[in-house]
């Protein structure tokens, strides 16, 4: 994915299995799955099928029956409990924060387990307020219940990756929050995972998250049997069997579009306009670029509005824009999210960000239009290629 250094390590599972007492059938069942260092792999699968399970024994809070665990070659069995704990992140859904603790006291819980002095800790809060995109003088000292559900999210997120662990499970993590938020959440994650590259095995119900998230998907089936593993590429074009393809749905030409980053495609430039910028600088960008709209920056260079040039006209200085929100998609967020946030716009383009939330440039409808076109044709010609047309990643 980055050229950044891998700090995950790997993760290996063989022939694990835990039956619960008074149970007919495991709940896992003989699970046998290697999870390679720096990688994402999405657990997907029907309610009950043992994913939950499987991820609990991985950091041991349910004991595995039998078979073997092992992080960086190293069995779990081994390792003294909290000791474990300590170097696997693990982030729930709602992001599970104590509600009489502040954001800081939450995400230091684990670094000061490790005894780690303070300045490294109040250090270590704000850098990880600052990688989740919270401002870390706002935020540090609310408590959960001043925050939204997405924020609690963020802060959970942070939690998880408090201690630095090479190695981090999530359960279905941003199940809880609406579908915007928890698009963006995606994107964070997936701009924080090309920083740190760590393992991550996450649990979904949401196949779109597992092929946009996932490096690998494995499809569940009841007693966490192994339906699939493998890229989404992989997935979507080849599925194993009915059970995966009833799964992945139909439309799966369509889920390409979910395949495909932003970064994918080339970006159009806009014309910006920054706070407190004289106006006319603005409108003679604008005239230049023959555009009747520009994007407002602010000072970190943060999209927060887009203005029609008309309504800054007869004005000194471009004002300030209202809330605090921040616009656009992130570079890795799909063509399904920037279409999203077109279709939510008048302006016919989604605004593009990168880095800290740092304007890129746009997308717009002719560029997605062309894509989904050229994809259409290259799916045709492939299924063209004879009975197993299959070989198209
Ligand atoms: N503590 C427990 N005691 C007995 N049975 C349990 C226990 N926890 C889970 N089970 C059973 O084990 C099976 C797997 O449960 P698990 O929670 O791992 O499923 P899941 O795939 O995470 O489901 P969901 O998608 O609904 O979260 C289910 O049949 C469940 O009823
Ligand atoms: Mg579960």
């Amino acid at each position: 994915m980055t050229d950044q250094p891998i700090s995950g390590v790997d993760l290996e599972l063989v022939d694990v299995t835990k039956s619960y007492p008074g149970q007919e059938r495991p709940a896992v069942d003989g699970l046998t799955l290697h999870v390679p260092a720096g990688e994402i792999v999405m657990f997907i699968g029907p309610s009950g099928c043992g994913k939950t399970t499987s991820l609990k024994m991985i950091n041991r809070l349910i004991e595995p029956t039998s078979g073997t665990i092992t992080i960086g070659g190293d069995d779990v069995r081994k390792q003294k409990v909290d000791e474990l704990r300590r170097h696997i992140g693990y982030v729930i859904q709602g992001g599970s924060l104590f509600p009489h603790m502040t954001v800081a006291q939450n995400i230091a819980l684990v670094p000061k387990l490790l005894k780690w002095d303070d300045k490294r800790v109040e250090a270590r809060v704000d850098e990880l307020l600052d990688l989740v995109n919270l401002d870390p003088g706002r935020y540090r000292d609310r408590y959960p219940r001043e925050l939204s559900g997405g924020q609690q999210q963020r802060v959970g997120v942070a939690r998880g990756l408090a201690s630095d662990p090479p190695v981090v499970l999530m359960d279905e993590p941003f199940g809880a929050v609406d579908p915007i938020t928890r698009s963006r959440l995606q994107d964070e994650l997936m701009s924080i995972q090309s920083e740190l590259r760590k393992t991550i095995v996450c649990v979904t119900h949401d196949i779109d998250e597992a092929v946009k998230l996932g490096d690998r998907i494995c499809i569940l089936q009841e007693g966490a049997q192994v339906a699939q593993y493998d890229t989404p590429e992989h997935v979507l074009a080849a599925p194993a069997n009915r059970f995966v393809e009833d799964f992945v749905g139909a439309g799966s030409g369509l889920k390409q579009l979910t395949l495909t980053r932003v970064d994918d495609i080339e970006l159009r430039s806009w014309p910006t306009a920054s706070v407190g910028e004289p106006v006319a600088e603005v409108l003679a960008r604008a005239g230049q670029a023959g555009e009747s709209s520009v994007i407002v920056l602010d000072q970190r260079r943060r999209p927060r509005a887009w203005c029609w040039v008309r309504d800054l006209e007869g004005q000194d200085r471009v004002p300030p824009p209202a809330g605090d929100e921040v616009l656009g998609v992130d570079r890795r967020a799909t063509l399904n999210d920037a279409l999203d946030d077109m279709l939510s716009s008048s302006y016919g383009a989604a605004v593009v960000t990168g880095r800290r939330d740092e304007f890129l440039g746009v997308v717009d409808f002719a560029s997605v239009t062309r894509h989904i076109q050229e994809t259409a044709q290259q799916v045709e010609a492939s299924a063209g290629s004879g009975p197993d047309g299959t070989e198209r990643t």
